[in-house]
């Protein structure tokens, strides 16, 4: 049993990383400013008494640090974040503050002599940029394309160099590649496809591909992505380092959507719009270093974890 704060926890992948938490038996504290988290989500964890909820913005002067001091968590999940590419690009200063000013106040409160010996952070894909280099391995060189890539690879850095230089502490980074899953809010345009597509299908409207489709992306199940926020904040062999959190396999919109349809017996023809700007053509990362590392593989195959949402 370990002592775990969770920044972020009322978002997506935060919910679930605490209710997998909370059901191996941990103490969790989380904090969110619920600026886009969802105190929905944490229904189920409030009714446990081995988890406390903070409301509150992580970055206002001295919150964590004493959220830490009262808490005294051996690990810190750090998942709060700016989470959409278009905002960050539309308020850089927002995104500075809450991508990467925050990872510095969570490296500051993790000193020696506050207890906390591990830090999980949320990195991205984003990181990568549009390489061509597939399947995407964490030695491929980083050229992010926004300023929310931008965040997370300069995040990285300061906590990898937290943990070799200053601290007694184990760092790891999850390059998250795209994650999907129950509570993915599909509220805007810009978030996660299949949470569009399965509203959309819900609603009996056409889904909206941009482009022809034929663009790929590695999908994850939330499920698995909290497997690996689990295993990095508790396995005591864990050693510093970046891993991709992925499956290492790709499939094109086209496929996605078609598999979609199999599965809820529904006839739906794709609205095509034209390519967005800036859109990655390929994505697929390499899952040799998280199965090397944390010895974590994803298990939730597609078809399976397109049946678990609503
Ligand atoms: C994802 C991440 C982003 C990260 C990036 C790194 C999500 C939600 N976003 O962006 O945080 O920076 O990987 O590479 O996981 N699309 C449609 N119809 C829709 C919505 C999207 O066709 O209704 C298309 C997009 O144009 C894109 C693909 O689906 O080609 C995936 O889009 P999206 O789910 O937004 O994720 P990424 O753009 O890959």
């Amino acid at each position: 049993m370990a002592r775990i704060l969770v920044t972020g926890v009322a978002g997506f992948i935060g919910s679930h990383t605490v209710d997998l938490l909370l059901a191996e038996g941990h103490v969790v504290a989380g904090i969110d400013s619920l600026r886009t988290g969802k105190l929905n989500n944490l229904t189920a964890a409030r009714q446990n008494a081995a988890f406390t909820f903070q409301l509150g913005d992580l970055t206002e002067a001295g919150r964590l640090a004493a959220l830490v001091e009262s808490f005294r968590p051996e690990a810190i999940i750090h998942l709060a974040a700016l989470v959409s590419v278009q905002k960050s690009i539309a308020n850089p200063a927002l995104n500075q503050r809450l991508n990467f000013d925050a990872t510095k106040l969570v490296c500051a409160a993790a000193r020696a002599e506050t207890g906390v010996r591990r830090i999980v952070f949320a990195s991205s894909a984003a990181v990568y940029g549009a390489r061509q280099d597939l399947p995407l391995a964490e030695t491929s060189p980083c050229k992010p394309l926004s300023p929310y890539g931008a965040a997370k690879l300069d995040s990285e850095a300061l906590l990898l160099e937290c943990a070799q230089t200053r601290y007694d502490i184990v760092v790891r980074c999850h390059r998250y590649f795209n994650v999907y899953g129950p509570r993915q809010d599909p509220a805007s345009p810009y978030s996660g496809v299949i949470s569009r597509f399965a509203d959309a299908i819900a609603q009996k409207q056409a889904p909206i591909i941009f482009g022809d489709g034929e663009q790929t992306r590695d999908f994850i199940s939330v499920f698995d992505v909290a497997r690996a926020n689990v295993i990095a904040a508790t396995e005591p062999e864990v050693q510093n380092g970046v891993a991709n959190i992925c499956t290492g396999r790709a499939i094109t919109l086209n496929q996605l959507l078609a598999t979609f349809c199999r599965l809820r017996g529904a006839t739906v023809a794709a609205h095509y719009h034209p390519a967005r700007d800036g859109d990655i053509r390929y994505s697929c990362g390499s899952p040799f270093r998280a199965g090397r590392d944390l010895q974590f593989t994803a298990s939730v195959d597609l078809n399976a974890g397109l049946a678990t949402l609503g």
